[in-house]
C-alpha cells in the first residue's frame, strides 16, 4: 500500500471562491485523493484557509468586523461549501491556527540560526492618525497618469499603471482618510534566497518528470535578470503571526508579523498537526507524513495549484524547508493549472464576475459542476466556461450516456425479471469482447489518473460509459428476450454489474452520483476492477436492487438562458 500526501493551494479567506479557483487546485486534488483511496492506498489530503495579509484585513474592514471574527466566520463558510462540493479533505485547517503560529516561528528561528535571514532598514509611509505603517494598498491618492482620484499605492485601478505610494498626488490613508502621513524608517527581515540559489537549482534539475510549465517558471526566477532575489518575510501589520525566533522575541521586530506568503505554505505542515490534534492522534502520526527521519521517506507528496502559485512552491517554500536544515519532506510532484475564463472574459473575485461556488450549488448539484470542470480542466492552456458548452456536456455525457444507461437497464430488468439480478444464460462472445475493451480502457484510465492527466482521465471514463451503451444497443435484450429469455437474462446481469463497476470508476469525478448508483445496486462492494471479468460477476443472480431516480436531469434551453442572464453581471 502506497502512502500519498496531497495538498491543495490554500484559498484566501476573503470571500467565497469562484469556479476558476476551484478547478485550479482543490477539485483536481480531490479527484486524485479519491482515486488513490479507491485504489486502496493510504492518503492524507490537506487544505486550509489562507487567513493573513492585507486582503484579509481589508475584507474584514469592509464587512465591518474584527479580522479574527471575520476569518473564523469565513472559514466556516468555506468549509461548508467545500463539503457540499464533495471535497474530501482529511482536514481543512486555518493558517491562523496556533499550530501554524508555532511552526512558522520555529522555521524563522532555524533559518536565522543558519544565517539565512538578514535585517534590512526600509522607508515606509506612516500614518500618524492611524498610529501605524501603511502597506501600499492602504494608501490612496490621485493617479499621476490618468487623474483617477482613488488610485491605490501599488496600482491605479483605472489605468492599471503600477505605482509607488510616493507617486500619488495628495496621498491619504485608506483607513481613516487622514493626510497626516510621513515617511519613516522601519526594519524588516529578508530570507536570503540568493544564498540558496545553487541548492534550489540542483533540486529543480533533479525533477526531470515535472511538466515544463512548472520547471520553466522556476528556472526563470532562478536565472533571469540578477537571478533569485532575497525575499521580505515580515510586514507592519497587526493581523498575522508575530515575528519571533522560535519561542524567543526578536529584538527590533516588535509589533511586526510574518508576510502571508511565508506562513501560508508552512500551514501545509501545520495542518497535518491540526489534523492529528483534532483526532487525538500523537505527533508521530502526523510526523510520519512530513519528517523524512520519522517515516516520510516513502511518502509520495503531490501539490496542486494554479500557475501563479508556482514560484512560491518551487522556490520560496523549498528555500524555507531546505534552509531550516531539518529533515522535512519536499514536494515530489507539483501539478499546476492554467486559468479558466468565464464567458469571454476572466473570472474575478474583486469584480464579482463569473459563477461562485455557493451560487453554483444553488442551481445544480455538485456532480454536474465537478464533471464539467474536471473534463474541461485548463491543463495545457487556459480554457473557457460557456453556458452552451456546460449544457451540452451535462446533457450528453451525464444524462444521455451515463444516466440513460442506468435507467434503461434497471427499468428493463424490473419489467421483465423483477428487481433482482436475473439468473440463467452465460456471457458469450459479445460479452467477452466488451470485457476486453473495458480492460484496455480501464488500464488506460488508471495510467492517466496516476499521471494526473485530468482531461484524458475524463475522456477515458466517458469512453468506458459509451462502451456499455454500445453493448446494450447491440445486445438489445428487449429484442433477445422474445426468442431467448436466458440470453437476455445474462445480458441484463452484465448490465447491472456494469452499473456497480461504473460507480466505482466514476466515484472520483461524481462521488454523490456514484453513491446513489451503489445504493440502487444495494451493494457496499467498492472494490477496484483489477480483473474486469470478475468485477462483472460481483452482483450474483438473485441479488436485489432498486431502480434509482433519474441520475441527471437535462438542462433545458430556458434554464440555460435564465442562468446566462442571471450571471452576466457582477456579484454585489
Ligand atoms: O493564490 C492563493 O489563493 C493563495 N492563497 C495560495 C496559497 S498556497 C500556499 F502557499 F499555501
Ligand atoms: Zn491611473
Amino acid at each position: 500500500m502506497a502512502r500519498i500526501l496531497i495538498t491543495s493551494a490554500i484559498p484566501y479567506i476573503n470571500g467565497i471562491k469562484h469556479l476558476g479557483n476551484l478547478i485550479g487546485s482543490q477539485l483536481p486534488a480531490d479527484l486524485f485523493a479519491r482515486y488513490q483511496r479507491g485504489r486502496g492506498n493510504e492518503v492524507v489530503f490537506l487544505c486550509a484557509t489562507d487567513e493573513h495579509g492585507t486582503p484579509a484585513e481589508l475584507a474584514a474592514a469592509k464587512a465591518g468586523k474584527p479580522v479574527a471574527e471575520y476569518c473564523a466566520e469565513m472559514h466556516e463558510v468555506q468549509a461548508d461549501i467545500a463539503k457540499r462540493f464533495g471535497l474530501s479533505f482529511d482536514h481543512f485547517g486555518r493558517s491562523s491556527s496556533p499550530q501554524n503560529h508555532k511552526l512558522t516561528q520555529h522555521f524563522a528561528g532555524k533559518l536565522a540560526e543558519a544565517g539565512l535571514i538578514r535585517e534590512v532598514t526600509e522607508k515606509q509611509v506612516y500614518s500618524n492618525a492611524d498610529g501605524r505603517f501603511l502597506p501600499d494598498r492602504y494608501i490612496e491618492g490621485t493617479c499621476p497618469n490618468c487623474g483617477y482620484e482613488k488610485a491605490r499605492g501599488d496600482q491605479c485601478e483605472n489605468c492599471t499603471k503600477q505605482l509607488d505610494p510616493t507617486d500619488l498626488i495628495d496621498p491619504r490613508s485608506a483607513i481613516s482618510g487622514s493626510t497626516d502621513l510621513e515617511v519613516r524608517e522601519t526594519k524588516h527581515l529578508y530570507l536570503r534566497q540568493s544564498a540558496m540559489k545553487d541548492q534550489l537549482d540542483a533540486w529543480i534539475d533533479g525533477k526531470t518528470d515535472w511538466p515544463v510549465l512548472t520547471t520553466s517558471i522556476a528556472k526563470k526566477w532562478l536565472h533571469d535578470g540578477d537571478g533569485l532575489q532575497d525575499r521580505g518575510i515580515t510586514r507592519d501589520l497587526d493581523w498575522g503571526i508575530p515575528v519571533k525566533k522560535g519561542d524567543e522575541d526578536w529584538p527590533g521586530m516588535e509589533g511586526k508579523v510574518f508576510y502571508v506568503w511565508f506562513d501560508a505554505p508552512i500551514e501545509y505542515i501545520a495542518c497535518a498537526k491540526e489534523w492529528a490534534d483534532a483526532h487525538g492522534k500523537s505527533d508521530a502520526e502526523w510526523e510520519r507524513w512530513w519528517r523524512t527521519d520519522k517515516g516520510a521517506d516513502d511518502v509520495l507528496y503531490v501539490q496542486f495549484m494554479g500557475k501563479d502559485n508556482v514560484p512560491f512552491h518551487t522556490l520560496s517554500f523549498p528555500a524555507t524547508i531546505l534552509g531550516s536544515g531539518e529533515p522535512w519532506k519536499l514536494v515530489d510532484h507539483l501539478k499546476s493549472f492554467n486559468y479558466l475564463n468565464y464567458d469571454g472574459g476572466q473570472f474575478s473575485t474583486s469584480q464579482g464576475r463569473g459563477v461562485f461556488m455557493d451560487q453554483a450549488l444553488d442551481i445544480l448539484p455538485a456532480d454536474y459542476w465537478r464533471w464539467w470542470l474536471l473534463s474541461h480542466a485548463p491543463e495545457s492552456s487556459d480554457s473557457e466556461f460557456t453556458w452552451e458548452n456546460f449544457q451540452q456536456s451535462v446533457n450528453k455525457d451525464l444524462a444521455d450516456v451515463l444516466g440513460n444507461f442506468v435507467s434503461r437497464i434497471t427499468k428493463f430488468c424490473r419489467s421483465k425479471f423483477g428487481e433482482e439480478v436475473p439468473s440463467g444464460g452465460e456471457y458469450g462472445e459479445r460479452e467477452q469482447a466488451l470485457i476486453e475493451e473495458l480492460t484496455k480502457r480501464i488500464r488506460a484510465y488508471e495510467a492517466h489518473m496516476e499521471a494526473m492527466e485530468v482531461r484524458k482521465s475524463a475522456q477515458e471514463l466517458r469512453a468506458i460509459w459509451v462502451a456499455g451503451n454500445e453493448y446494450l444497443q447491440a445486445a438489445a435484450p428487449w429484442s433477445t428476450f422474445k426468442e431467448d429469455p436466458e440470453q437476455a437474462a445474462a445480458q441484463v446481469r452484465l448490465g447491472l454489474n456494469l452499473i456497480r463497476l461504473y460507480a466505482v470508476l466514476s466515484a472520483p469525478f461524481i462521488p454523490e452520483t456514484s453513491a446513489r448508483m451503489l445504493s440502487a445496486m444495494n451493494t457496499l462492494d467498492t472494490s477496484w476492477p483489477e480483473d474486469v471479468e470478475a468485477a462483472l460477476s460481483a452482483l450474483p443472480a438473485g441479488h436485489a436492487f432498486t431502480v434509482p431516480d433519474v441520475l441527471f436531469a437535462k438542462i433545458t434551453d430556458e434554464q440555460r438562458e435564465d442562468w446566462q442572464t442571471r450571471f452576466a453581471g457582477v456579484r454585489s
